[in-house]
């Protein structure tokens, strides 16, 4: 298949610019990138069935939401009528609200269900753009309903064209009536096995906060990652600087994710693992959290920045990748260049993937076509999807 007459950004340089390429046409054969070539230097008889015609659009990587939790039974609007009423996260989840009222909703939603709701959050996703969605447990907090979130994760990219990939995130929030360390020893690292054993595990989160756990309890699950071969990645300095991210880093996290009240020590560490920031603009907004991730360390040091959505139904329950884009450069000053490599290139690096994210010979060819003259108008407009055509393992689908 021949894509002709577009601009491309490539975003092949390590994150710095677009790679802009105006008037070039791209080959595709089967599901992988053959070739990036100038308009002028196509022969005129080349490609004909299934070419499309950019007319002038830009052409970028497809999107990658690296942090969602879109797998979760119920919604949470009570705690945000109550935050609105002056109740903070933290005191709505000490309440027994927060994250334990969907781990309620997410054992009692049946897995049918629980799929068909994800399926709606996926395909929203899906119509800005995005090829690639990671999707985390830790609603379910005991074995089988850990085991639930992440088979209904996979179902997703079975039943959509999109690739996802799974977090294990069994040390997201302590069960209530149970004490934090038996919870990891009894519950988080067998049910972690577990899903290891049946293939439903890509990488290993967890969330290091004094409403969650300790860098110890972290440590005791990355372990256990550790020994099963899995890479892993860490909710970390969100609400507080508990020491989890040079922890993460010790491990070599694939990426460090929220980094609010991340110091330059831990800007440094990230770097020297070379961990991945991933900024979480939706979080940050819906928690009227003041405290912005330190940037200008994470340029200094070479840290790569991703944008993710964070979907979930109480921090962050945000569906639009573009809104997320735009919230990083309006609340934390990335530029649109960074923003948008935030959602390709360094949001593949934070999943540990090498195939996608960049446009390139041999990279699949997961593209979107954009009706933008310039690629800052992705994280412009506000509320606006500028998606002209999808492409998904080289075939343009919605
Ligand atoms: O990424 N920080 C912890 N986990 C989620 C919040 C989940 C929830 O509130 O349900 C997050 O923001
Ligand atoms: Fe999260």
């Amino acid at each position: 298949m021949l894509i002709r007459n577009v601009t491309v950004a490539t975003m092949g340089e390590g994150g710095t610019g677009y790679g802009l390429r105006p008037d070039c046409a791209v080959l595709i054969e089967g599901d992988r990138i053959a070739q990036v070539t100038p308009e002028a230097k196509l022969a005129p008889t080349t490609g004909t069935d299934g070419e499309i015609n950019g007319e002038g659009r830009l052409l970028t990587p497809g999107l990658i939401d690296c942090h969602t939790h879109i797998v979760h039974g119920g919604n949470r609007a009570r705690e945000f009528e109550m935050r609105l009423e002056g109740a903070s996260y933290e005191e709505v989840a000490r309440a027994g609200g927060g994250i334990v009222s969907t781990v309620t909703a997410t054992r009692d939603t049946p897995e049918t269900t629980l799929l068909a709701q994800a399926l709606t959050r996926a395909d929203a996703l899906i119509a800005e753009g995005a090829t690639t969605i990671e999707v985390k447990s830790g609603y379910g907090l005991d074995i089988d309903t850990e085991l639930k979130m992440l088979r209904v994760a996979r179902a997703i990219g079975q039943e959509r064209p999109v690739r996802v990939l799974t977090s294990f995130l069994g040390a997201h929030a302590v069960p209530k009536g149970v004490e934090a360390d038996a919870y990891i020893d009894d519950v988080c690292i067998p049910a972690l096995k577990a899903a290891h054993a049946e293939g439903l595990v890509d990488a290993v989160d967890g969330f290091c906060e004094g409403i969650a756990f300790t860098p110890a309890q972290i440590g005791r699950v990355f372990e256990a990652a550790q020994a099963l071969g899995l890479p892993v990645k860490l909710h970390s300095d969100q609400l507080s600087n508990l020491g989890g991210t040079p922890l993460a880093a010790q491990y070599g996290a694939l990426s460090v994710d929220h980094v609010e009240y991340s110091s330059e020590g831990d800007a440094r560490a990230m770097a020297q693992a070379g961990s991945v920031a991933v900024l979480l603009p939706g979080a940050f907004y819906t928690l009227h959290e003041t405290q912005k991730p330190p940037v200008a360390a994470f340029r200094q040091h070479g840290v790569p920045m991703a944008v993710a959505t964070d979907w979930n139904p109480g921090s962050s329950p945000m569906g639009s990748i573009l809104l997320a884009m735009n919230m990083a450069c309006t609340f934390f000053g990335l530029t649109p260049a960074e923003a948008l490599a935030g959602t390709t290139c360094h949001a593949a690096r934070a999943l540990g993937l090498q195939d996608t994210g960049v446009i390139a010979p041999g990279m699949r060819a997961d593209l979107a076509l954009w009706d933008v003259e310039a690629p800052a108008e992705l994280s412009y407009r506000i509320g606006v999807n500028p998606l002209h055509t999808r492409i998904f393992g080289g075939q343009p689908c919605q």
